[in-house]
C-alpha cells in the first residue's frame, strides 16, 4: 500500500490502542461491554453496517481483525494450494494527494448527490440502519463550507434514490422509504433548486429501487433497479418528457430494456450517448415476517458491465467492462475532460471467507478510446461516495469505509470529505 494509506494506519493503531483503553475502562464499568462485544464479535451484516454508538466498541475485537490478515488457503483448478488475502482484490494505484474538507453534517449511505456547478446537493441516505435521513445538506464549493439543509417531501423515500438534474431542476425518482430492508416506492418528486419549492410528478409505473436514472433529450430516463422485494433486478426501462421541472406526458413510455437489471449503478450522458456501468444482482432484503423490515443477507453479483444506448436508442451496446466488478456508484462519479472518473464501490465478494470487499481505486473511463484506467487510490476504501468536481479538484464525500487497509470489509458510515487536484 501507498504512503497515505500507511500514515492512516499508523494514525488507526494510535486511535486503535486509545480505543483498547476505553473499552478496558467500560469493561471494569459494567457487563453491557461483554454483551456488546459478543454481539460485535459474532459478525453480521448488521453489525458491519452501521451503528455509531457501537463502532467503538466493535473496534475491540482486535483478533477479528487479525484473523482476517491470515491468508485462505484455496484450491485452485488444479487442485494446488494458493493464498488469497483479504485484499486481493485491490487493484495497483498511484497514490493520490488527498486533502480533508470539512465533513458533512451528518454521515449518510445509500445517499445521492448532484452538482449544479457550484453548489453541491447531498440527498437523503441512511445515518444508521434504523435511521434514514430526510433533507438535502449543500456544500459550496467556492468557500467549502456546508452552507445549508433542506427538508425532502414527507413521503418522499430516504435512500436508494434516483437523482437527474437539468441544471436548476432536480428529479427524485422512486427509491427505498423508510430504514432497515424497506421496499422501495414509486413516488417521485422534483425540485427547483432557485426556489427550494417540491412538486410531485407521475409516480414510475412500477417501484424501483437504487434504478439507474438520467435527463437524456428531454426525457427522464429510468431503468433497472431492484424490484419491490428489494432483491430481484428489474429490466424495465421507462422515460416521460418533462421540461422545467414538469412532466409533459400524465404517463411514462415504455422504452428498450436494458440487458441487465439490477441496483447500484452509475448512469450518466455525455455526448449524447447513455452510458450504464457496473451495479449488481440481487441485494440485501427484509427478512420474511420481521415486524421492523430487518435486513438479510441474499445472494447477490457484482458485475463490470458497460452498455452504452446512442441517439437511436433500439440497441444497447456492450463496451469495454469495468477493471473489476464494481457496484454501489450511482452518484460516485463526474465528468472531466471527456472521460467518466469513478470513485470507489464495491467489489465481488471474497470467494473464500464471502465477506463483503470495498473499492478504494479511481477509474477513468476514457470516451473518445472507450478504455479504462486505473489513475489511483482514494484514502480509503468506500462505498456509495457522492463524488462532485470544482476548480480541478475532484471531491467525494459520505459512503461506508473499510476497516482499515488489510480489512476491505464495509464498517463505518460517514460524512468525510475529501479532495485531490486531478490531472488527467
Ligand atoms: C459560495 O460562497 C461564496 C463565498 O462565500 C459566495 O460568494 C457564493 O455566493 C456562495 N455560493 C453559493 C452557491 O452558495
Ligand atoms: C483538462 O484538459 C485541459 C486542456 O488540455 C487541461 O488544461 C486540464 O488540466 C485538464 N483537466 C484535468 C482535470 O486534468
Amino acid at each position: 500500500m501507498g504512503k497515505i494509506l500507511h500514515q492512516h494506519q499508523s494514525k488507526n493503531n494510535n486511535s486503535c490502542r486509545k480505543l483498547v483503553f476505553t473499552v478496558f475502562l467500560v469493561c471494569i464499568l459494567g457487563f453491557a461491554c461483554i454483551l456488546n462485544l459478543s454481539w460485535a464479535s459474532s459478525f453480521s451484516f448488521t453489525s458491519s453496517y452501521l451503528s455509531f454508538a457501537s463502532n467503538w466498541v466493535s473496534q475491540k475485537p482486535r483478533i477479528f481483525v487479525a484473523r482476517q490478515q491470515q491468508q485462505h488457503n484455496v484450491d485452485d483448478k488444479t487442485g494446488n494450494k494458493r493464498f488469497l488475502s483479504a485484499t486481493f482484490a485491490d487493484l495497483p494505484a498511484p497514490d493520490l494527494p488527498w486533502e480533508q474538507m470539512p465533513s458533512a453534517p451528518v454521515p449518510r449511505l445509500d445517499g445521492s448527490a448532484i452538482q449544479i456547478k457550484n453548489p453541491f446537493y447531498v440527498l437523503s441516505g441512511y445515518g444508521t440502519l434504523d435511521y434514514v435521513h430526510s433533507h438535502v445538506d449543500v456544500f459550496n464549493f467556492t468557500d467549502n463550507t456546508w452552507c445549508s439543509r433542506f427538508d425532502t417531501p414527507k413521503d418522499m423515500a430516504n435512500s436508494h434514490l434516483g437523482v437527474a438534474t437539468d441544471g436548476r431542476y432536480i428529479y427524485v425518482v422512486s427509491g427505498q422509504y423508510g430504514p432497515q430492508c424497506r421496499g422501495p416506492t414509486a413516488r417521485t418528486y422534483v425540485i427547483d433548486t432557485q426556489t427550494r419549492k417540491w412538486r410531485s410528478m407521475p409516480p414510475l409505473p412500477a417501484p424501483r429501487y437504487a434504478p439507474a436514472t438520467q435527463l437524456w433529450r428531454g426525457r427522464l430516463h429510468v431503468m433497472g433497479g431492484g424490484k419491490e422485494n428489494r432483491h430481484t433486478p428489474a429490466l424495465e426501462h421507462w422515460s416521460i418528457a418533462v421540461k422545467d421541472g414538469k412532466a409533459l406526458e400524465k404517463e411514462w413510455r415504455t422504452e428498450i430494456p436494458i440487458p441487465r437489471g439490477g441496483p447500484h449503478r452509475a448512469c450518466v450522458v455525455v455526448n449524447d450517448r447513455l452510458f450504464v456501468i457496473g451495479g449488481q444482482e440481487g441485494d440485501f432484503m427484509a427478512k420474511p415476517g420481521s415486524p421492523i423490515f430487518k435486513c438479510s443477507r441474499r445472494h447477490e453479483v457484482v458485475y463490470d458491465d458497460v452498455y452504452m444506448l446512442d441517439a437511436e436508442m433500439k440497441k444497447w451496446k456492450v463496451l469495454p467492462p469495468l477493471p473489476k466488478p464494481n457496484s454501489h456508484i450511482e452518484c460516485s462519479w463526474v465528468v472531466v475532460n471527456n472521460s467518466i472518473i469513478i470513485t470507489g464501490g464495491t467489489t465481488e465478494k471474497h470467494p473464500v471467507t464471502k465477506r463483503m470487499i470495498l473499492v478504494g481505486e479511481v477509474f477513468q473511463f476514457h470516451l473518445d478510446s472507450l478504455t479504462w484506467t486505473v489513475i489511483g487510490k482514494l484514502p480509503y476504501r468506500v462505498k456509495t461516495t457522492l463524488a462532485g468536481f470544482w476548480d480541478g479538484y475532484l471531491y467525494f464525500t459520505s459512503g461506508q469505509r473499510d476497516r482499515g487497509p488489510d480489512n476491505p470489509q464495509p464498517k463505518k458510515v460517514i460524512g468525510e470529505m475529501w479532495r485531490t487536484k486531478l490531472k488527467i
